[in-house]
């Protein structure tokens, strides 16, 4: 009998507790059993949290994004013992129409680990070995952590040739505004950073020289040759949109359910490209973990917090505060 080990739990929306539970002994031949080092609590645990998706399955373990080291490999798992790796936040079928044109980010079949099946929230997991991405070689924990919310950017900034002394904005600076200022301002863009809340901003401001902040309020008649959008309200991407220079595009990365209007004339008129941009695909984030071995990729100040696994309380409302950029939580510290 191996010995318990420890969950979160979440019962329905805002119950949220620790317990005991007994990992499985058994893998499959594709899965591999993890170690949790380092788990990120995401936008969309929170949004599961405050019962915000309708979606969502209770009771359920939360979240997704999580680093880890292999313990055990089922004999066709591709990763050794003692491989560090990063989950994938859903799974994806592999056959349906997407999957088949290496789209797996817009699989029909794709489930939500935290969301619509159980999350990766443990001091230990058992995954399919498909959904997990190994970390390079001497990449600190603390940087790797953020490999699966960046490759989220690294995936919107392909659809955008970014070079050096573009005017790009940040709308919104939450933990992927702030990585896609990081990578902006990586590419040489003139970068501007905007947030209604002015902590967030100076944190975003933090990632390079010279980044100017613009409270959504204060605009006049600034314009862009590329906006992110990674608010995800109707005023953050109504006003992402008016941001956007006759031939710019904006990328909508912040996820909202409420109907947008963009004025079509200025699409037509003005040039504008609009592009989705949801989640990613393996190469995505392997090149995030690239990114984030390179030593002078400054993205430091998007982690705000590490706190042990038993202070998830806190941890959660510190994340819900919205004061905070990344909060992570520690699994091996408890
Ligand atoms: N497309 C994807 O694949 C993908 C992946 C992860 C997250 N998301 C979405 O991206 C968005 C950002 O995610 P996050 O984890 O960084 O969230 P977050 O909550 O940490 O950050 C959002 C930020 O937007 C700011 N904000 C709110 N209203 C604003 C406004 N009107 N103008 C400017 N800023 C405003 C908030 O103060 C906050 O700092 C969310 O909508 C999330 O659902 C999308
Ligand atoms: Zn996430
Ligand atoms: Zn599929």
């Amino acid at each position: 009998m191996l010995a318990k080990k420890l969950e979160l739990y979440m019962a329905k929306p805002g119950d949220l507790t620790i317990k005991e539970y007994q990992p499985v002994q058994e893998i499959g031949d594709n899965e591999v059993k993890l170690e949790v080092i380092y788990g990120g609590i995401c936008g969309s645990d929170l949004s599961v949290y405050k019962g915000k998706l309708p979606y969502a399955q209770f009771p359920c373990r939360p979240g997704h994004e999580i680093l880890g080291t292999v313990i055990a490999a089922g004999k066709n798992a591709p990763y050794k013992v003692g491989t560090k790796v990063a989950s994938f936040p859903n799974t994806y079928c592999g056959e349906c129409e997407f999957c088949r044109q290496g789209k797996t980010n817009i699989c029909k079949n794709k489930k939500s680990f935290g969301v619509t099946i159980n999350g990766l929230f443990a001091q230990e997991i058992v995954i399919d070995a498909e959904f997990v991405v190994p970390v390079p070689a001497g990449l600190p924990d603390e940087r790797a952590v953020l490999a699966e919310p960046f490759a989220v950017i690294v995936h919107a900034l392909k659809k955008v040739s970014v070079s050096p002394g573009m005017s790009a904005a940040v709308v919104g600076c939450g933990t992927e505004g702030s990585l896609a200022a990081a990578l902006l301002l990586h590419r040489g863009a003139d970068l501007t950073v905007m947030d209604v809340n002015p902590v967030k901003m100076q944190i975003a401001q933090s990632l390079g020289k010279n980044v100017k902040t613009l409270h959504p309020n204060d605009v006049k008649d600034e314009m862009f040759d590329v906006v992110v959008e990674a608010a995800g309200t109707k005023a953050s991407v109504e006003q992402a949109f008016q941001l956007v220079k006759p031939g710019g595009t904006m990328i909508g990365v912040g996820i909202t359910s409420e109907n947008i209007s963009y004025p079509a004339i200025r699409i037509t008129r003005s040039e504008i490209t609009i592009h989705g941009s949801i989640i990613y695909v393996k190469k995505d984030f392997e090149d995030a973990f690239a990114l984030l071995s390179k030593p002078d990729f400054k993205v430091d100040p998007v982690i705000s917090k590490i706190v042990p696994l038993a202070a998830y309380h806190q941890a959660f409302s510190d994340a819900l505060s919205g004061n905070f950029v990344k909060v992570v939580l520690d699994f091996k510290q408890t």
